[in-house]
């Protein structure tokens, strides 16, 4: 079988190698998404599908419709050639014609992300009450393996009575393997078999089945069921539970062995959408667009004007800057951090020196160590890395083998060395992976250790004539410190689309966590694994957003009436930045304090979330205006918010007067003054809050906020302004970031505050 996490790789390539043939072979089709202004329909055409036909006609004979849409987007998706894509922009009534694009699942188990270690288990937080029974999260991902005890429905109420959806069959799944827990599951791959072709039905189910293990995973973190002794191979043993373990789940397979096609992704929205799921979470991605550019956006525009949570995540691009996804205002945009659990295993080198590593191998090593490009067959520079085929057998067999990160996937450079006649491995990060460890459920003795250790242990290795090395698991250690830390490949800000937006909105964990898993795909990315798995411990920004999705839903069950903007105001607001002890967050990536271009307003707090205090709350027409303020062209307007909305000329619009619980300040070229408005609403006790802010670049930037004291009733509004007055002509540093905090003696309602001079993207 092949795997799930290299596929998207080779997938990709082969889509840019296609977009490239088009280019010069202009008759090669490829698929397209169109946005059209419905509103613009002709009266003589009945129903909008007659007039998207016409209109797809005329510019070709031969194309074939592969989706029709009228909720996430207006348009359709079809198959054409470079040419008519062209010519069918100009005809009336269509807005934009977009690429199909190539979404990928966010674990870190492909090799181009970067990797690191795990907080509070959170789930103490959740509730294991009825609360959250009528709220149906919707996972678009890789499918649900239905027989999982995460997704038992025992003691589950009937179901919500706003259900629309359906359970839908096809291979090896019926409509009983939905129940009460997982009230519906759908699937979608037309735009998979326009642009792929027919699936390989030997590794892939067409139905809602999850062939991979990625959807089963973030599905029983958002709302898994109570399951005793949760473990993986013993590790992380103990009591696995969705962050809202009452709410319900409605699965959307949008996701196959190549990646997730937006004309799926798109196609699965709508189902979500018109199925009234009342959560979506998205944990996939691809780099951010400008929102009239961003599918997945526009989709998440139509669901937030439903009341639908849209949470996403940040992406695994990270340390490095500006390397988000998903960053439009009206959705959740989660980065990742660890928690305080760890899977510790040890090396002693021959000389009796230690050093930490971790790993999932229940089993240790005692051998003679070698460098892997010691034992390289053929190619010096690449024998470090343990790739295939790299290893002689001869020089392996027997040993301990020391292999760098990078280019192939963690676990499978273990089995190359395995294969190689093996016995155990020790990992090494390169000089950007840092100290931060990922712990993966290995083939063989291994432990996976950070890149000072790594350098220390190499230069025993070339100074030793007979190196050994052991290796030991040391199990499951709880109550890691400190935790949590910012995961180095959790994607980072500046928003380079609107940094006024200043994103992550937050982190909540995503490193190691442990949940259900698919009986048809081994634990690791590797093929020749033959283990199978009920529960699996992986790591990416797409284990984080689902933690993100079932706290929605449990602050959605506690405050039914409240917004989307609200929900994610309780959980930006009340999130956390600061260790127990006063000490700031950490970046695993450079061991210092991180930022809010890390962390955003911190990292989630359930229990806090549910009770705000006060909240800053948007209207659809909030969103509409802040696309104003961006001077969008009524197209593009009309492309995002599938209406026609007219921005007054007379009327000032701007970006800094969207109420986002977070302050991006952007400095623009000889600006001194920057404006921000906001306008809280008091979803508590009648209370008076007092603002305090704090900066870390004093000399440079003057904060004024007015009013700064706020006496409010139940359910009352108030407005106040934040100024901020640039001090010197050239600032000492090119950014800083700072904290404002509305209190009432009890409550703490937090936002993060960045500076920047200059616009990102734009060179500063
Ligand atoms: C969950 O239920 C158990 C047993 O009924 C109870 O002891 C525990 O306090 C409950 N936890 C929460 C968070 O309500
Ligand atoms: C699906 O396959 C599994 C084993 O692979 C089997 O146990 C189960 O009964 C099948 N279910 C359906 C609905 O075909
Ligand atoms: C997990 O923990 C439970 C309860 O402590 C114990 O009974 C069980 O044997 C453990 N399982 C493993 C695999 O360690
Ligand atoms: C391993 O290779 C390094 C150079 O990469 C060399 O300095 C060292 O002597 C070699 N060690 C052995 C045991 O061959
Ligand atoms: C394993 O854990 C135990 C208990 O926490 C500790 O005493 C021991 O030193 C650890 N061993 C290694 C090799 O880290
Ligand atoms: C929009 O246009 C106005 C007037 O030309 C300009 O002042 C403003 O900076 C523009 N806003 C953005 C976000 O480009
Ligand atoms: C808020 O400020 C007022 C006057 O500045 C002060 O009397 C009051 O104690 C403050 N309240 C809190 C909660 O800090």
């Amino acid at each position: 079988m092949e795997t799930f996490k290299k596929k998207p790789f080779a997938a990709i390539l082969v889509a840019f190698f296609l977009a490239l043939c088009d280019a010069t072979m202009q008759n090669q089709k490829s698929t397209y998404i169109v946005h059209v202004a419905k509103s613009e329909m002709p009266d003589s055409f009945g129903h909008h599908s007659h007039w998207y036909d016409s209109i797809l006609k005329s510019v070709s004979d031969s194309a074939d419709m592969v989706y029709t849409y009228d909720i996430a987007i207006q348009g359709f998706a079809t198959r054409l050639t470079p040419e008519e894509a062209l010519s069918l922009k100009n005809r009336n009534g269509v807005l934009k014609v977009l690429p199909e694009k190539i979404y990928k699942p966010l674990t870190t188990r492909t090799p181009h992300f970067l990797g690191l270690d795990i907080i509070n288990d959170m789930s103490i937080a959740s509730s294991n009450g009825s609360e959250g029974s009528d709220v149906i999260i919707g996972i678009l991902d890789t499918g649900v393996w239905p027989e999982s005890k995460s997704f038992d429905d025992k003691g589950m109420g009937p179901i919500p009575k706003h259900w629309r959806g359906k359970c839908e069959s096809g291979k090896n799944f019926t409509k009983e393997n939905c129940n009460k827990k997982m009230i519906g599951a759908r699937f979608f791959y037309k735009g998979h078999l326009a642009s792929m072709g027919p699936l390989d039905e030997s590794s892939q189910l067409l139905s809602p089945r999850d062939d991979d293990g990625h959807g089963t995973h973030t599905a029983s973190t958002a709302a898994g069921s109570v399951v005793f002794g949760a473990n993986l191979f013993g590790f992380a043993n103990g009591t696995a539970r969705g962050m809202a373990p009452r709410a319900r789940i409605a699965v959307y397979k949008v996701c196959w062995d190549s990646g997730c096609l937006t004309s799926d992704v798109l196609s699965g929205m709508e189902k979500a959408i018109s199925d009234n799921v009342n959560v979506i979470s998205v944990s996939l991605g691809s780099s951010a667009l400008d929102y009239d550019e961003d599918s997945l956006a526009i989709g998440a525009f139509a669901a937030m004007e439903k009341g639908i949570v849209v949470s996403c995540s940040a992406g695994n691009e990270g340390p490095k800057p500006s390397s988000l996804s998903n960053v439009a205002p009206w959705m959740i945009t989660v980065g990742a951090g660890t928690l305080d659990r760890d899977f510790p295993a040890g090396v002693t080198l021959g000389n009796g020196k230690k050093y930490r590593g971790v790993s999932l191998y229940r089993g240790d090593a005692s051998a003679s160590f070698i460098l892997a490009e010691n034992a390289s067959v053929a190619y010096p520079d690449m024998g470090s890395k343990c790739e295939t085929g790299s290893l002689d057998p001869k020089k392996v067999k027997g040993k301990i083998v020391l292999c760098d990160r990078g280019d192939t996937p963690r676990s499978e450079k273990g089995f190359v060395v395995k294969n190689a006649g093996g016995v155990g491995m020790v990992l090494v990060n390169s000089k950007q992976d840092g100290e931060g460890l990922v712990a993966d459920a290995h083939v063989l003795p291994t432990t996976a250790v950070g890149y000072k250790a790594g350098q220390a242990i190499k230069k025993y290795l070339s100074s030793n004539p007979k190196p050994t090395a052991k290796i030991e698991f040391n199990g499951t250690k709880l109550g890691i410190k400190p935790s949590p830390i910012v995961a180095s490949f959790s994607s980072r800000g500046p928003n380079t689309i609107t940094p006024q937006i200043l994103k992550p909105d937050l982190i909540a964990p995503g490193v190691n966590i442990i949940a259900a898993w698919s009986r048809l795909k081994p634990p690791t990315d590797i093929p020749e694994d033959t283990r199978r798995v009920d529960f699996n411990i992986i790591s990416g920004t797409s284990m984080s957003c689902p933690h993100v999705s079932g706290l929605a839903a449990l602050i959605k069950a506690a405050h039914p009436d409240w917004s989307p903007a609200a929900i994610r105001s309780a959980l930006m607001t009340t999130a956390y930045t600061a260790y127990p002890d006063g000490k700031k967050l950490q970046d695993s990536s450079t061991n210092k304090r991180a930022t809010p271009f890390e962390f955003g307003a911190g990292h989630v707090d359930p229990g806090a979330a549910l009770n705000p205090g006060l909240v800053y709350d948007l209207k659809v027409t909030d969103y509409l205006n802040f696309l104003c303020a961006l001077n969008y062209t009524a197209e593009k307007i009309e492309t995002v918010a599938r209406r026609k909305y007219t921005c007054d000329k007379h009327k000032k619009y701007s970006v800094t007067a969207l109420n986002y619980p977070s302050f991006g300040v952007v400095f623009e070229k000889d600006a001194k003054m920057v404006k921000h408005t906001r306008t809280l609403t008091n979803v508590g006790e009648a209370a008076t809050y007092n603002a305090t802010v704090t900066a870390d670049i004093p000399n440079d930037v003057k904060i004024m906020i007015k009013p700064n004291v706020l006496s409010f009733k139940t359910h009352e509004k108030k407005s106040f302004s934040v100024t901020f007055i640039a001090l010197s002509e050239e600032p000492k540093k090119p950014l800083g970031f700072g904290r404002l905090e509305w209190s009432d003696g009890k409550k703490v309602v937090g936002s993060p505050i960045s500076i920047l001079w200059g616009s990102p993207g734009l060179g500063q």
